[in-house]
């Protein structure tokens, strides 16, 4: 079956599949093999599967981390065939704020820490985004990844605080064989950044370090690191590489699972 891109809510009415279990995979684009990795779990459970490619723009706290953000339609359809996909919706900002974001949605607790207290504002965006990419698609299964462990948190606890009908899968998070986890971010790394970010990944994923030895480790190796703290069985963190090579800063984030 040929993979069908769609724009708005009338036309995935009309070709949406009368049976068959339904999964989707919510993404910015600029896709990678993490990416893939949910598209082929996601077709493993599902017949049919609705990637979303939308950079949205109301999660980006940073007007210049938006510009930068990388755009690569094309490509993307291209993986996303080969891997199988059968939709793609790729709404415009007009079909998904017709309110031009008067409401969104807004948690409390889980949204304030960590990311939530670096990136202010960006988990309203996000979760105003993922649920009306989920109300407009109505699939059975929403795939997220493990990568973004406080995202997949927050869109878990918004679908059983609102009722929603989606179930939500949560997805390993890909490596590079050096270990740095998968990130459309990671294609503005300079060669220097991007052995860095080895080092990153490595001490991150080092539990004989206490955060506090992690957090000293990488900034004697120049990064600046907004934090490393364990939480909900995870330790997670967050550093920008140095600018070295005439680089910019690049914001990494990652996480790993705590010994039970
Ligand atoms: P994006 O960063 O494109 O990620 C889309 C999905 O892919 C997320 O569920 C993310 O956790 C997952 N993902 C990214 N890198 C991964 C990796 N290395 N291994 C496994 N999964 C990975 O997250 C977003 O987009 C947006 O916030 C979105 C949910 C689409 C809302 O706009």
């Amino acid at each position: 079956m040929a993979m069908t891109v769609f724009r708005t809510l009338a036309e995935w009415r009309m070709i949406k599949p009368a049976s068959g279990s339904l999964g989707v995979v919510p993404t910015m684009g600029a896709l990678h093999a993490g990416h893939i990795s949910l598209v082929e779990r996601a077709l493993n459970e599902n017949k049919y599967v609705v990637a979303t490619v939308y950079v949205n723009p109301t999660q980006f706290n940073n007007a210049s981390d938006l510009a930068a953000y990388p755009q690569t339609f094309d490509d993307d359809c291209a993986m996303l065939e080969q891997a199988g996909c059968q939709f793609v919706f790729a709404p415009t900002y007009e079909t998904l704020y017709p309110d031009q974001y008067r409401y969104r949605i807004s948690e409390t607790e889980i949204s304030r820490v960590l990311e939530g207290e670096y990136r202010p504002g960006h988990f309203d965006g996000m979760l105003t985004v993922v649920l009306k990419l989920l109300n407009v698609i109505g699939a059975d299964v929403a795939y997220f990844g493990e990568k973004d462990f406080q995202q997949l948190l927050l869109v878990r606890e918004m679908l059983h605080a609102f009722q929603h009908p989606t179930r939500i899968a949560a997805c390993p998070t890909v490596r590079e064989a050096d270990g740095l986890a998968m990130s459309s971010r990671n294609r503005r790394l300079n060669p220097a950044q991007r052995a860095l970010a080895t080092e990153w990944s490595r001490t991150l994923a080092n539990l004989s370090l206490s955060c506090q030895e992690a957090r000293d480790r990488l900034e004697r190796l120049g990064f600046r690191v907004d934090y490393i703290e364990e939480r909900w069985g995870r330790r997670l963190g967050a550093v920008h590489t140095p600018q070295v090579a005439s680089g910019v800063e690049i914001r990494l984030i990652d996480n790993v699972a705590l010994p039970r």
